[in-house]
């Protein structure tokens, strides 16, 4: 996630380019740049947050797009920061998103003898664009051309020395015109340019927009368009949580477009693999005896869901250990063992030292993280990035779904490599793996029912989350969730324990909440939570109809997409938590006694 603004009007366009990129420097905040429009371009862009840039100082540009960056392809360096030019220098081009197919066009273009000075799969942008202007085409018309040769998700703005306009264009990536006085605006969220105008107009996938000085044409397929103008009621506080009250509930609800970002151009169905640009040594993988997945917290417990995976489709020993617990134990060989540091901040104190124990041992070693240039990313072999944006709350939601997304891809990759998962198994998986998203979907069109139960037992004593298989990993990160911005006592339980032990702790202000889907065992689990509303207990069930919930005080649904309908049942438990929490008034994107990344051990 990458944060784009845009001005055309009558002021100067530096400070107000500016001043929307501070905006939004929520969106992504490893590297920052300016393109001011008059004869030539002016460029200013560097790494680090936008505070650190200097806007260059040109009076008479009224034209200026930026960017604040969150990078997914190349590290944050001052020449992968946007904008992006071409060969001629003379259009400049911000993205948000990602360009699949950027590899092949980008040796079409380095044939046809174009020079690259970055690592960015946007930079391709530009010298399309470039190409089509040299050929006879406007900026709006070029765009058009550009967006027909590129494939992933992006949203696009587009300047050119000597024009003052903007052209724009998004596919599943948001991006939003603001209309004011004799001036026009564009951003990946209103929040950018709020104290100027109120009145926007949200641009749909295909939309190609032009502004200029308060005129704003947005175009479908060669035709002009007439979308609405609404006027934006928030204030500069909610706008900038997108009109939420809290950064994690807008995390939650950005999950559906968080895993399209994971899963963008690494599915390959007619093959039946994954392609996940993670190189392992010739005959590494066929040789591997042992992966051993270390983190902490919710990491651990997207680890232990993607640990089955992995033991399923590539048939091998996985373990998961708790990094703060963890040594490369004798009895292993360190060249077939692979070690995974499991970590979306990359800065966790306890997994940057398992890693390093790890490494320090001779195994080889992966980081599986969502900060690109994090530390553990410089500890490790080799990097794999889930691609889920920032991540602001404290209690990690949309991560989670993104790590254990990524690891089912790496497991796919890692079985087919081996031989140990077939092309016809492997693309049933894909397929479940594409349906996720419009899955998460679902569950967040049913967030009033959550509210409702949340209603209905946020006085209870205490929360018990029970699971089988993969329903037990999403238990566990279930009753954490709850725990951790609650403050309720809430525990994560393997449902067949229950009986052994914990049952003891039920009463009739224990609610049980269980994972009844494909994937979780439901008719074993169904049967614990009987054992529990025996003894008075309130069952609170996530389905996908495999079994008769009819007894349950609360039934939610889901769709059945294989090993993933639980990781779709946990979205469910998230916004359980948050509307516990919310209900008792908690300080949910900062709960007490913690913080978003731990770096001492
Ligand atoms: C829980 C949570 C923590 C983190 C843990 C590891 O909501 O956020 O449990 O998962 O501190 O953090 P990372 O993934 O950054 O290593």
């Amino acid at each position: 996630m990458c944060g784009i603004v845009g001005y055309v009007g009558g002021e100067p366009a530096g400070p107000i380019v500016y001043s929307g990129l501070e905006n939004l420097d929520y969106r992504g905040y490893d590297s920052a740049g300016i393109a001011l429009v008059e004869q030539e371009l002016t460029i200013a862009k560097r790494t680090g947050e936008v505070s650190e840039l200097d806007v260059p100082d040109v009076p008479g540009a009224t034209c200026g797009i930026g960017h604040t960056r969150w990078s997914t392809h190349g590290p944050p360096t001052d020449e992968n920061a946007h904008p992006h030019t071409g060969q001629a220098g003379d259009v400049a081009v911000v993205h948000n998103g990602i360009v699949e197919n950027y590899e092949s066009i980008k040796a079409e273009l380095a044939d046809a003898g174009h020079e690259f000075s970055s690592d960015t799969d946007t930079e391709v942008i530009p010298h399309l664009l470039e190409r089509e202007l040299e050929s006879g085409h406007d900026l709006l018309s070029g765009l058009e051309r550009v967006v027909d040769a590129i494939e992933g998700s992006y949203a696009i703005a587009a300047v050119r020395a000597g024009s003052d306009r903007i052209v724009a264009t998004r596919h599943e990536s948001p991006l939003v015109v603001g209309h004011g006085d004799d001036a026009s605006f564009l951003a990946s969220d209103v929040t950018a340019f709020l104290d100027r105008t109120r009145d926007v107009t949200y641009l749909e996938d295909g939309d190609i927009a032009s502004l200029e000085a308060g005129t704003v044409t947005v175009y479908r397929d060669g035709d002009v368009v007439d979308h609405d103008v609404e006027t934006v009621e928030w204030d500069a506080d909610a706008a900038e949580k997108g009109g939420y009250e809290h950064y994690m509930r807008k995390e939650i609800h950005e999950q559906p477009v968080a895993l399209r970002q994971t899963l963008s151009g690494r599915i390959d169905i007619e093959r039946g693999d994954a392609d996940l640009d993670v190189s392992f040594p010739q005959g590494y993988l066929e040789s591997l005896e042992e992966i051993q997945l270390v983190a902490c917290g919710t990491s651990y417990y997207a680890s232990l869901y993607a640990a089955r995976l992995l033991e399923q489709f590539a048939d091998v020993r996985t373990t998961v250990e708790i990094a703060s617990e963890y040594t490369f134990d004798g009895g292993r060989d360190p060249w077939r063992t692979l070690v995974i540091a499991v970590t979306q901040s990359g800065e966790t104190a306890d997994t940057l030292g398992a890693i390093r124990r790890a490494g320090g041992a001779g195994a080889r070693t992966l980081a599986v993280t969502n900060t690109l240039g994090s530390s553990v990313t410089r500890e490790t072999e080799d990097s794999l990035f889930i691609r889920a944006g920032p991540e602001i709350g404290v209690a990690a939601t949309k991560t989670f779904a993104s790590q254990v997304t990524t690891l089912a891809l790496l497991a796919v990759e890692i079985g087919r490599k081996r031989g140990t998962l077939a092309a016809t198994d492997a693309r049933a998986v894909l397929e479940n793996l594409r349906e996720l998203p419009g899955a998460v979907q679902q569950v967040l069109d049913e967030e009033a029912r959550v509210l409702e139960g949340a209603e209905r037992f946020v006085d209870a004593d205490a929360f018990f989350f029970v699971g089988r298989q993969f329903g037990y990993p999403v238990a566990l990160e279930g009753a954490l969730k709850l725990k951790e911005i609650a403050y309720d006592h809430a525990e994560g339980f393997a449902a067949g324990e229950l009986k052994h032990g914990p049952l003891a702790l039920v009463t009739g202000e224990t609610p049980v909440l269980s994972v009844l889907t494909e994937g979780a065992r439901p008719g074993e689990t169904l049967n614990n939570v009987t054992e529990a509303q025996t003894r008075a207990a309130p069952a609170i069930g996530v389905t996908d109809g495999t079994v008769e919930t009819d007894s349950l005080d609360l039934a939610l649904e889901v769709s059945e997409i294989g090993h993933m309908t639980p990781l779709v049942a946990n979205i469910y438990f998230q916004l359980f938590a948050y509307h516990i929490a919310d209900l008792q008034g908690r300080s949910i994107d900062k709960p007490r006694n913690l913080a978003k990344s731990v770096t001492v051990e």
